[in-house]
Formats: structure tokens, sequence, C-alpha cells
């Protein structure tokens, strides 16, 4: 996820459970012009492998350069990476507007061009991630053309690209994609407690379940569904618990030279929501200028009460 999954918070998830993490998605141009931003953005280390890089991008000989530079940082040891990810889902006006991301899934014979070039030109895996389709649900011919375009794996989010996410559940329609093609699929959407990712799993047929927005501020969340399909069960953190979690982010952040104030408040943000009381640590999140200040203010927080007041943040 943009703007949050850094190192930092990516091997938070991984000891947590989560099977594989992927990277903020990154600029197929700038990767090849070699930006020190966009080089950070897809730095992993070794502890959270295996990690896939995400990348975008418009055009096949653009995003095939892109892989041929990762692959050659991995092979320098510049850059641990297990597969490159294309991202053909990403509905952001600017990314539309470029002609990358899910606008990609409305001119499927180019999307399959920029997969084939890319599986060609990569020794590690290509992965693509892609919505059901544009307006409608074409998930089962744009997974059969990425397969025949080689890919290894592919996720699909079941929603279509312009719909938004008010639809809460419609995963089960991943079934007919699982079955169309031999790759793996690996299914996304809504999967935001453990309880509905475990119910995704079982009722799609997916390889695997990603869970996005339910891990931000809550890596938990992973233990937690591994816990609940062993058939045990899963219980709610403590703001205690948070807390020390969220210290152990701060502290891995520092150790991996990310500073930005505005991404550590927006993880502060993200992991005090759901408790009561939460409204007013807003605020002063909002407000804090550095990375100290917004430490100091979770430190200090204490819920009104300490039960969660959704169960979004479990
Ligand atoms: C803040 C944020 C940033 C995201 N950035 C990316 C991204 O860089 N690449 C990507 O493939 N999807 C990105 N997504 C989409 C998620 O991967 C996922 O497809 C979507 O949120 C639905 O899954 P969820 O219901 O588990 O959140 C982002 C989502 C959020 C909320």
């Amino acid at each position: 996820m943009a703007a949050y999954t850094d190192i930092a918070f990516r091997l938070l998830c991984r000891r947590a459970g989560a099977s594989m993490c992927f990277t903020e998605f990154a600029n197929a141009n700038a990767i090849v012009r070699g930006g020190e931003n966009t080089l950070a953005l897809m730095r992993t280390c070794k502890e959270e492998a295996p990690t896939g890089i995400q990348i975008f991008g418009a055009d096949a000989s653009s995003m095939a350069d892109a892989c041929r530079k990762i692959n050659s940082l991995v092979e320098t040891g510049e850059l641990f990476a297990s597969s490159i990810d294309l991202n053909f889902g990403c509905p952001a006006g600017s990314v539309i507007r470029a002609g990358a991301g899910s606008a990609l899934l409305r001119n499927p014979k180019k999307m399959a061009e920029i997969a084939s070039a890319c599986s060609k030109a990569s020794e590690l895996p290509i992965t693509a991630k892609i919505r059901a389709g544009w307006r409608n649900n074409e998930a089962v011919e744009l997974a059969k053309m990425l397969q025949e375009a080689g890919v290894a794996g592919i996720a699909v989010h079941w929603r279509t690209a312009t719909e938004g996410r008010k639809r809460q559940e419609g995963w089960s329609a991943l079934q007919g994609v699982v079955e169309a093609v031999e790759i793996p699929v690996i299914g996304n959407g809504g999967a935001n407690t453990p309880s509905r990712a475990v119910q995704f799993l079982q009722q799609s047929g997916c390889a695997a379940v990603m869970i996005a927005s339910g891990a931000l501020g809550n890596p938990s969340i992973f233990s937690q569904a591994n816990a609940l399909l062993d058939g045990k069960e899963a219980a709610p953190l403590s703001w205690n618990e948070k807390r020390k979690s969220f210290m152990e982010y701060v502290r891995l952040a520092k150790e991996n030279g990310i500073s930005s104030p505005k991404r550590m408040r927006a993880h502060a943000i993200e992991w005090v929501s759901g408790f009561n009381g939460v409204k007013k640590a807003r605020t002063k999140l909002n407000a804090a200028k550095n990375v100290d200040d917004a430490v100091k203010i979770l430190e200090e927080f204490e819920p009104d009460s300490h039960s969660l007041s959704s169960d979004k943040k479990m």
C-alpha cells in the first residue's frame, strides 16, 4: 500500500505471520532512471523474504526495462526480491491519466503485451494484480490472458475499477477465476477482519487471501487470521499490546532510515483507530510536527475504555 507498506511495516506483518508482502508500487520510468527515492521504495531485506516488488507503468518497453533493472540490482545484491508484481489495478486518477494501473483493464491486449514483455525480461517470477475489470466483471478472461502472457500468479481484487468500495461481499465470484487458470490466484478485497479473511479463503477457493487496509495499524491481523484457520480463538489486542507494536514499528523505521513525519503520523492514526477517544488523539497527531511528537502522543494515549469501538481493528 502506497505511503504505508515500508520495510518496517512489512517486517511487522511478516513477523505476525503474513506469508509474503509487497512493496509500495514504484513507477517503472523512475526505476529505470534510478532515482534515489524510488530505489528506497524498493528496498527490502533478507528477513522479510519473500517480497514482491510492485511496479506500474503504461507501456511494455519501460515496464520490461524496469524489470531488467530490478533483476540486475538483485543479481549484484543491492536488492532482495522474490518476484516482481505488475500493477493493473490502481484506480487513482493520476495513475489512470498516465494510462497505467487499472486504465490497462480497458485495453487487455496492451496489458497482456506488458505482462509478456516483463515475463521475457525477468529471471524473477512476474505476477500481476488486477481488479475484476474496468466496469464489468471480466476477471476470467483477463486472468486467462495474463496466464497466456507468462505470469506466475495473479492477485484479483473482485471489485471493478469503477465501482468504489461500497460492495462488501463478492469474493465467491473468484471461484470462476480459480477454476479457469492453472496459476495460483490470490484473492483480495474486503478481507479486513480475521474472520472475513478466513471466510474469503474458504468461500473463494483462492490459493491465498491478500489483506490490505485491514492490516493498517493492525499487523496482528495476520497472526489472528492464522489462529482462526487453525481453529483457535483470535483475541483482540489490548491497547497496551497495540502501543507496544507501534513502538516496534517506530524502532524498525528508525533502524531503516524512515524519518518522514507525515508517514509516522499516518501510521499512528491507523494504530489508534477503532479505540474509544480516538478523535482527540487524531487531532493531536494531525498537528504533530515531527516523529518524536507523534510517538509521544501514542505513548500518552489511553482509550476511554479498553474495549474497541468497532471490530475493525482486532
Ligand atoms: C492506502 C492504500 C494504498 C494502496 N496502495 C496500493 C498499491 O501501491 N498497490 C496496489 O496494488 N494496491 C494498493 N492499494 C489497494 C490494496 O492493495 C487493495 O487492493 C484494496 O485496498 C482492497 O483490499 P482491502 O479491502 O483488503 O483493503 C492500496 C490501498 C490503500 C488503502
